[in-house]
């Protein structure tokens, strides 16, 4: 099952509600690409490849409904709800990717209306496919880094519901499993919401991997203590040297494994590649609603005095000498990354040429 899939009866876009994971399974129907914004505003579907997606298809969602007569009328729609779709979340790359990726397509095409509205939702389609064979190449390559019998720390949700289908890091974890690797997963539990308790502990169990949730501030100790011999994580951004945002906590993990001298590896698609940021400073960083952890309960009562305040960024970045490697779906790059990233990115241009 997709984690978000085009409804070919209803003509919408069908999405896992992840925000009732793992105690139901429940989907949503997006009509509008403003309905779309709005999911991915409020984590009916989030991870960065998914978001990605789902604003492609948000995309098609305005072009189908469009009642533009001409061209220009349509290119404005498309663009306004681009913006509309770009603006619902700043750090994941993938989301401005894939709108963009959509509105050159339409400037570049001398099609009529009515077939651009099919071209559209083909473009889509082809972006949603194109996620699972990526997640597939990533995780045959990233397999390899794992040995029999390791033990991994893994951060946030990077499995099939932060893609399409399948994964990137948890991809990896996956396919190493199902090659017959023995591998236990220490799950960070990623306050303020969950996503490792929630939803990789989710997926694990229904993938048989055996693993442990452990709070995310116990990493250090499994790290120190030799109880874990690798890390990985995915990404929202990469910036041009290597440096990664990805789910806040991320940092201290990638510091503490470094600190103990474990390799820390980062899986992305070169969609998540930004070669236009220099490094990881540059990449805005979402900030979240204080609710999100002051309303945290414990034995069914709200933790925290009433009137506290909170912050919450939803990201960190990580410095790139923190990392071992960078998993792509056209192969590990090592160090010095500000040269080897730019060649896998060109390859992958190639590829569409
Ligand atoms: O806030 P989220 O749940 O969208 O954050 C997701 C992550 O940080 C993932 O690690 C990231 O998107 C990369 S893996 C698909």
């Amino acid at each position: 099952m997709r984690t978000l899939e085009w409804d070919v009866n209803n003509q919408n876009l069908r999405m896992i509600d992840q925000r009732l994971l793992p105690g139901e399974l429940r989907f949503i129907y997006c009509n509008t690409a403003a309905e779309v914004a709005s999911a991915i505003r409020e984590m009916v579907v989030r991870g960065a490849p998914a978001i990605g997606v789902a604003a492609a298809f948000g995309m098609a969602l305005a072009a189908q409904r469009s009642r533009a007569v001409n061209r220009p009328q349509f290119l404005q729609e498309l663009q306004e709800a681009g913006e509309t779709l770009r603006a619902a979340r700043p750090t994941a790359v993938n989301l401005s990717w894939a709108v963009n990726a959509i509105l050159k397509m339409v400037m570049e095409s001398s099609a009529s209306l009515s077939e651009l509205k099919h071209l559209i939702l083909d473009a889509a389609q082809c972006l949603a496919d194109e996620d699972v064979a990526i997640n597939r190449r990533m995780a045959e390559h990233g397999a390899q880094l794992i040995n029999d019998g390791d033990t991994i720390i893994h951060h946030c949700n990077t499995g099939a519901l932060a893609t399409v289908d399948w994964g990137t890091a948890l991809g990896v974890i996956r396919y190493a499993h199902e090659s017959g690797k023995h591998v236990h997963v220490l799950v960070d539990e990623t306050r303020p919401r969950l996503q490792g308790a929630r939803l990789t502990a989710w997926e694990l169990q229904q993938y048989g991997i055996p693993f442990d949730i452990i709070s995310d501030n116990a990493a250090g100790y499994f790290l120190q203590t030799g109880q874990a011999q690798k890390v990985f994580f995915g990404g929202d951004r990469m910036a041009a040297n290597g440096d990664v945002a990805n789910k806040i906590g991320s940092y201290m993990l990638a510091l503490a494994a470094h600190d103990n001298g474990i390799p820390v590896y980062t899986v992305v698609p070169t969609s998540t590649v930004d070669l236009t940021l220099a490094h990881g400073g540059l990449i805005p960083i979402e900030e979240r609603s204080p609710e999100e952890v002051l309303g945290l309960q414990f034995q069914g009562q709200t933790v925290v005095p009433r009137g506290a305040t909170a912050r919450n960024p939803a990201f960190d970045v990580t410095p790139a000498r923190l990392l071992t490697g960078i998993v792509t779906e056209n192969g590990v790059i090592y160090p010095p990354f500000e040269i080897n990233l730019l060649k896998v990115i060109k390859t992958s241009e190639g590829d569409q040429e």
